[in-house]
């Protein structure tokens, strides 16, 4: 197992399709308010707002100040083209986004995202020297079957094709149960922590061990503030995304302060 010293904790709000570019501005500056240096200095931030925000979160994150990376909840795989609606990942590169998910659950279940588009998503934002935070995690229904490691792993495997093990090392990976998605059902400490570790023996195994060593692995599905600090002292739990919880300045202050509330 690698020394969990070498990762830094990354914690991500995911906010999906809520806050117009106002709320977003106010949530942003009632963080950095609560936020402190020490939590900065300790733990990695990422918000990932709605497209519409972004550059408003921006300008904000700048003019104040303020030390979180800018997210991206999505993009296409090209880089132009006529996709009506769509977003491409040198325009996100341009507005100084750092970390772009992909592969969300929401994205494969209800937008019908295949592996394999996810992998060309993967690339195309480390071709745009980007960080996906690549998605993963069963059903519940594929968990009492006995067949969530298997599911998982063949995520794994199909989003990881054709990635370098160096550009592996620089990314970061997310377990996310599909049950515990918005629902108030997490994945106990011990079977997240025995699932984040058969995906890092799976990234050994596939890409070697200093990728296995350095990718940095979230726990995501109802992260809440009481059960943040439980979650990311697992050995190979480096990080959380958080949905619901990260809506909110104080409970999201509280889950980036988790090492305060042990
Ligand atoms: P949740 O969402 O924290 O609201 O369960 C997590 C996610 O979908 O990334």
């Amino acid at each position: 197992m690698a020394d969990g010293n070498l990762r830094r904790p990354l914690i991500s709000g995911n906010w999906k399709m809520n806050l117009n570019h106002f709320e977003a501005m106010r949530l942003v500056q009632e963080l950095s308010y609560q936020v402190t240096r020490d939590d900065v200095d300790a733990v990695d931030v990422s918000v990932h707002p709605p497209f519409t925000d972004i550059r408003t979160v921006q300008t904000t994150l700048e003019s104040d100040r303020i030390p979180f990376f800018l997210g991206a909840q999505h993009c296409h795989s090209d880089a132009s083209g006529a996709f009506t609606g769509e977003v491409a990942p040198p325009m996100l590169a341009k507005l100084g986004v750092t970390y772009v998910i992909a592969g969300h659950s929401e994205r494969r279940e209800v937008f019908g995202e295949s592996d394999e588009l996810i992998n060309a998503k993967v690339r195309a934002i480390l071709a745009n020297e980007m960080v996906p935070i690549l998605c993963v995690g069963e059903t519940l229904d594929e968990r009492e079957a006995g067949e969530a490691q298997r599911k998982v792993e063949g995520q794994l495997a199909a989003g990881l094709a054709k990635v370098k093990p160096e550009q592996v090392a620089s990314m970061v990976i997310a377990y996310e149960p599909i049950w515990a998605i918005g629902t108030g059902r997490t994945a106990s400490a011990d079977d997240a922590q025995a699932m984040c570790q058969a995906v890092r023996e799976a990234v050994g195994a596939s890409h070697g061990s200093d990728a296995a060593d350095s990718v940095r692995i979230q726990y995501g599905g109802s992260v809440k503030p009481i059960n943040a600090a439980e979650l990311m002292n697992q050995p190979d739990i480096d990080g959380a995304l958080v949905g619901g919880a990260s809506l909110e300045a104080e409970s999201f202050t509280r889950i980036i302060q988790y090492r305060l509330h042990d």
